[in-house]
């Protein structure tokens, strides 16, 4: 058995925040083009008080499975990448398993920040693969604006909220149909330059994101690079062979960076960091759900998704839609 990708869904909390008001509402030494210029990064959308990433998840897996034309009946696993789960436990996939009213199989979070979308997906294939999943929710949900140093303008202008699903079934697509394959990436020697400084089991920190921003951008040009040549290699793929880029949204000069490795045009390349900043682990399903809806990505279409985030961790996966 295969993975084949059924229906996306995503959600967005309703309120947006431009570049200008966020500097005003925080306090903020910044501009909105000092923000552009860096990072294309235009407004973000900030979940309201009540809302979690459980919620927001939750919506965004009914949307998967409404466009799917899927019953919740077959969903027998909920993968839920996130680094805001709504408590340490239940994990958030447990909790969107009970909002969904799902009684059977397994549910589990997954930590990989904002690689954690490619992380859920790698894990799901294995399942299907093995026989132990058939309905699998993969979700990337985030409300970053809670881990966030309204202080720290290096970083707080650059994270938003919201949260992204797909809903992949067992099947036996043609080969080089469904999910392809997926290539999980992680070194922790570099894990204090980006980091979340304390959490649920640490004897001290902030709780609040922190980041060496110029560090951060070496490592990802070089590794998304190296994540999607092994992706394209492992399929015996050129990457003429890509329809689409859908890469993690955390910086448009990256995206862009990426684009021009595979020789993509930019109007082949699946942007939303402009009006959603970097969602995380959301940001690849939202902008799945967003490019499936608008008609630009169809059936058929070969699909290259890529992250890099905290951990260090990073990846891709290669699907045909
Ligand atoms: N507004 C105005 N000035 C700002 C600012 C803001 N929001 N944030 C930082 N600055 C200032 C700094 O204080 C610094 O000023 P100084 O030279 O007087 O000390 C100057 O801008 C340059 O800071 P630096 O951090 O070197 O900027 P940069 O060109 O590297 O851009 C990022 C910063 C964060 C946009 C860039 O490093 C980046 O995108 N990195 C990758 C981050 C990323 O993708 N993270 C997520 C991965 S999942």
């Amino acid at each position: 058995m295969r993975a084949v990708i059924i229906g996306t869904g995503g959600y967005l909390p309703e309120r947006a925040v431009t570049n200008d008001q966020l500097a005003a509402e925080k306090g903020l030494d910044t501009s909105d083009s000092w923000i552009r210029e860096r990072t294309g990064i235009g407004q973000r959308h900030f979940a309201a008080e009540g809302e979690t990433a459980s919620s927001m998840g939750a919506a965004a897996c009914r949307a998967a499975l409404a466009q799917g034309g899927a019953d919740v009946a077959e969903v027998d696993c909920i993968i839920v990448a996130t680094a805001t789960p709504d408590s340490a436990f239940p994990s958030t996939a447990a909790r969107i398993q009970g909002a969904l009213g799902v009684t059977r199989g397994m549910a589990f979070d997954v930590a990989a920040a904002c690689t954690g979308f490619i992380y859920a997906l790698g894990i799901a294939d294995a399942l299907i693969r093995t026989g132990q999943a058939t309905g699998v929710l993969v979700v990337g949900t985030e409300v970053y604006s809670r881990i966030l140093d309204w202080s720290d303008r290096g970083t707080c202008v650059l994270f938003g909220d919201g949260a992204g699903a797909v809903f992949l079934r067992a099947g036996d697509p043609a080969p080089g149909d469904g999910l392809l394959s997926t290539h999980m990436h992680a070194d922790g020697r570099h894990g204090d330059i980006l980091a979340v400084d304390g959490g649920a089991g640490s004897t001290g920190g902030t709780g609040v994101v922190r980041m060496a921003g110029r560090e951060v951008f070496k490592h990802a040009v070089t590794k998304l690079a190296s994540a999607v040549d092994e992706a394209l290699e492992a399929n015996g793929l050129d990457q003429s062979a890509v329809a689409w880029l859908v890469p993690h949204q955390a910086n448009v000069r990256i995206i862009e960076a990426m684009g021009r490795k595979l020789g993509l045009p930019l109007d082949r390349v699946v942007i939303t960091v402009d009006r959603h900043a970097n969602t995380s682990a959301a940001s690849i399903p939202l902008a799945l759900a967003e490019a499936t809806r608008d008609g630009r990505i169809k059936r058929g279409d070969l699909v290259l998704m890529e992250a890099i985030g905290g951990g260090l961790t990073w990846g891709a996966a290669l699907a045909r839609f």
